[in-house]
This record gives structure tokens, sequence and C-alpha cells, in this order.
């Protein structure tokens, strides 16, 4: 069915909506005392009602238990809580378990992912952005760009939409990304940009960015459990999203990473490392010399934030009983979205 901009076409979408039910399991604030039509899900996604118990049982774990709740803990022993969340994000993001952890928040871990894959040298030290990216990932950029010491307006590319257009063609990333050729060391894009809602081909930036000898990572801030995602083979080198959007899970809820197998399970890859990134089996003979978990875990600094995490915990639960499949099933929705076209123009 094609889209139709009036009242039955919507209430059609929403009758034969296989996810309709699932509107009860979120609270829905009120506005002159009748529930909302809450269209703000992209900036803080509405709360399901299930949070209060995720949360509770852990504060009554720790009210119980106190510290042996790392191991001891009544249902999900703290020390292993990152790993509970894995197989549900994995199926969200198109990854292998091993590729995903729940760690920090959206900024914090693209500088953690930026310090591991924007690796400049004096001739292959640009990055290739949407124009209009968010500001967080504009600052980001811009700071890692003067961490390494290069001119901030020399080293990084923009690309715009064409004249009279507010969405980008992929032969204007294409040939961005030609243009810059060997002086090009990374491409990084939302992949659902924040502000036009476009979203774009993944697979195809990131098979331009390496036929460039460049890496490609994105920003899943609006497409993390917006849009269907394939990042383990879309070949994406690296990803990180926030949660407190399409994840429901709440006002700076916890972030994740997306780290491809091919970096993470080389424990060269480098990072900025922390004891929670350490080897698990051998972490609390708390010896020197760094020795990285494999995988996404062994980009996690500092232990887990248990409260947060069982927010996410509750949200993803619900992602995971509605299925990956149905949202995907959503198809309408997916080709609005997609602005971009794949081939070349
Ligand atoms: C696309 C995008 N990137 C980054 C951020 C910043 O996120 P945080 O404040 O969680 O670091 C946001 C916040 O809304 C965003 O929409």
């Amino acid at each position: 069915m094609t889209y139709q901009d009036s009242l039955e076409f919507a209430q059609h979408k929403d009758h034969t909506d296989p996810l309709k039910d699932y509107r009860d399991q979120f609270f829905i604030p009120e506005v002159n005392g009748k529930p909302s039509i809450y269209f703000t899900g992209n900036s803080l996604g509405l709360q399901p009602k299930s949070t209060a118990k995720y949360v509770n049982e852990e504060l009554q774990g720790w009210a119980t238990l106190g510290v042996e709740g790392h191991f001891h803990s009544n249902k999900r022993p703290w020390f292993e809580y990152h790993k509970f969340s894995k197989e549900t994000l994995s199926k969200i993001m198109g990854a292998n378990p091993s590729e995903v952890v729940s760690m920090n928040s959206l900024t914090t871990n693209l500088h953690l992912l930026l310090i591991s894959f924007y690796r400049p040298t004096k001739e292959r030290y640009k990055i290739i952005m949407e124009a209009g990216a968010f500001p967080s990932d504009q600052y980001a950029i811009e700071s890692q760009i003067k961490l390494h010491g290069f001119d901030y307006e020399d080293a990084l590319i923009e690309v715009h939409p064409k004249e009279g257009k507010s969405t980008l063609d992929m032969d204007d990333i294409n040939s961005a990304i030609e243009k810059a050729g060997d002086s090009l060391a990374l491409v990084l894009f939302g992949a659902v940009q924040y502000y036009t809602g476009q979203f774009f081909p993944m697979k195809e930036i990131t098979e331009a960015a390496h036929k460039a000898g460049a890496l490609a990572g994105f920003d899943l801030a609006h497409a993390a459990g917006n849009v269907p995602l394939s990042l383990h083979d879309d070949n994406v080198d690296f990803a990180a999203w926030c949660s407190y959007k399409y994840l429901n899970s709440g006002p700076g809820g916890i972030s994740g990473i997306f780290v491809h197998d091919k970096h993470g399970l080389n424990p060269d890859t480098p990072r900025l490392a922390g004891w929670w990134g350490y080897d698990e089996a051998s972490r609390f003979k708390m010896e020197k010399g760094f020795k990285p978990m494999p995988g996404a875990d062994g980009w996690q600094t500092s232990n887990v934030n248990i409260m947060s995490s069982a927010v996410n915990l509750a949200a993803l639960e619900i992602f995971d009983n509605a299925g990956m499949e149905a949202l995907k099933e959503e198809k309408y929705r997916t080709d609005r979205l997609h602005g971009v076209s794949a081939k070349k123009s």
C-alpha cells in the first residue's frame, strides 16, 4: 500500500499495525485529561509500565545483599549485568552479541570510539560528515581533530544536499568520498539524520569509505530501535546509540556501542582502557598490564550503572517480545525514510 497523507490512511495503519497492542505497555502522558498522541519519542521515549519492577528488583538486591549483590543478586548479578542486554541488542543492531555492549552515554562513547577509529596520519586525516549533524557530534569531531593537532576547517568535510534539496543523494556522498581520496580517514554519519529524518544507506556509505581506504562509523541515536539495522553484514566499523529515544530507557539512559568483530576481536586495536574492559576471569587479580575482553566488552572502562541498565532491560524485554521482524514489516515507514537512492544517479 502506498503512503497517503490522510486521516483514513492513518487510522487504517493504526488498526492493522501488528504492534498496536504494545501501546498499553507504556505510560502515556495526558493532555487536558486525555491520553496524548505522543510524537516526541525521537527526543524521549515513553516509560514502559514494567520499568519500576526492574529497578525495584535491583534496589531490593542492594538493600538485602549490599556488596554481595555483585555476585549473588537474586536474578542478575551486577558483575555480569552488561551481558543481560546483549542478546536483544544484537538483534536490534543486526550484530553478533560479542559486537555490542551497553555503557556510558552517547557522546562519551563516540569519543571512546573515535580514539580507536580516528587515527589520523599526516597524509590521511580528513573526516566526512553530513552537513547539519547533531551539534554534539560536531563538537566531538571538532575536538578530536584538534586533539590530534590538525586544522579543523581543513580536516572536516561536510556533505551538503544539492541546491533546492533538503536530503542527500548517494552521489553527493560518493563524490565527497572520491574527492577526499587518500586524505580520507573516516566517514561518520548519523544513520538517521536527526533533523531531516533521512535514513542513510549504511552499507553503501561503508563500502564507499572502505574503497577509499577509510573507516565508517555511525551515530545511531535516531536509528536504534526505530529502523532495521544490519551493522555486522553492512561491515560498519563502529557505531554508538542512546537508549532514551526509541529504546525507551529513560532520560539520560545508558548508551551502547557496536564494534565490528574484525576490530573487536583484535586485542591490539588501540583504545582508552579501564578495569571493566579487562579480561573478566583475571580482573580481580588486579595485575598490571591491560588485557582486553574480546569484542565490544573490551571498550568498557567503568563498572556497570545498574539502575540505568535495569531501566534499559525493562524496555529491551518489550522489543524482544515484539520481535525485530515485526519492526521490519513496518516497511512503509522504512521506505519513507529512505530518502537516498543507493544507486549512483
Ligand atoms: C544524533 C544525536 N547525537 C548525539 C546526541 C547527544 O547525546 P548524549 O547527550 O546522550 O551524549 C543526541 C541527543 O539527542 C543526538 O540526537
